[in-house]
Order: C-alpha cells, then sequence, then structure tokens
C-alpha cells in the first residue's frame, strides 16, 4: 500500500508532511504536493500532521484515482526536502469546494536559484 495526497492540498501546502517523511518521497507542483507511491513505505506519520487533512491511505475508499494522480505528477514534479511557508491563501482555501477543477495546477513548483 501507499499514503496518496488528495485534493484539499490544493492551494495550501503546508508542508508539515515533508519533514516527517523518511524517505523524502513528496515531490511538489505550483501548489500542491503529491508522494510517490512506489517509494513511499507507508510509515503513516505524515497522515496526521497535514492540517488540511489532505493524506490518505489507499486502503481507503475510492483512491485509485488518487493513487495515478500521484503517481502520474511524482514523475514530472521536483522532490522536495524541507517544509516551508504555506501557500499564501492557504487558510481560505482549506476546506475549499472543487479544487481540483478550479485551480489545481499541472506546473511543477517554482525551484529557488
Ligand atoms: Fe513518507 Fe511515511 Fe508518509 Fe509514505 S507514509 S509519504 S513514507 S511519511
Ligand atoms: Fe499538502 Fe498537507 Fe502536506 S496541505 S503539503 S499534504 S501537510
Amino acid at each position: 500500500m501507499t499514503y496518496v495526497v488528495t485534493d484539499n492540498c490544493i492551494g495550501c501546502k503546508y508542508t508539515d508532511c515533508v519533514d516527517v517523511c523518511p524517505v523524502d518521497c513528496f515531490y511538489e507542483g505550483e501548489n500542491m504536493l503529491v508522494i510517490r507511491p512506489d517509494e513511499c513505505i507507508d510509515c503513516g506519520v505524515c497522515e496526521p500532521e497535514c492540517p488540511a487533512d489532505a493524506i490518505r491511505a489507499d486502503t481507503e475508499p475510492d483512491m485509485e484515482k488518487w493513487v495515478a494522480f500521484n503517481q502520474k505528477y511524482s514523475e514530472v514534479w521536483p522532490v522536495i526536502y524541507e517544509a516551508k511557508e504555506p501557500l499564501p491563501d492557504a487558510d481560505a482555501q482549506d476546506g475549499k469546494d472543487d479544487k481540483l477543477t478550479t485551480i489545481f495546477s499541472e506546473n511543477p513548483a517554482q525551484q529557488a536559484a
């Protein structure tokens, strides 16, 4: 199994999850993170760290779509090793509906120069 990031991360990107992951398997898009399923060791420590409750075990119902989503973007976005400031609108975006269809960005995170 694996853990995956789901839609409530979009627009928030709190990144508390990154600091606790022992294998650095989070990857960073412009406005969300994903987990690389084949690198995740299923330790589960990230799940309770997310203030947006966006991390799920793939054993929960209807997670197939999110496993594929996390796989797809973890192959094209850069790895993130350390937590950083949340996105400016994180608290306002937390819990909003339809973020995947309205504000999700496929772009990779901007890398520091
Ligand atoms: Fe990392 Fe563990 Fe979370 Fe997997 S479950 S992403 S290994 S912290
Ligand atoms: Fe996203 Fe939650 Fe991590 S909002 S960046 S999955 S702490």
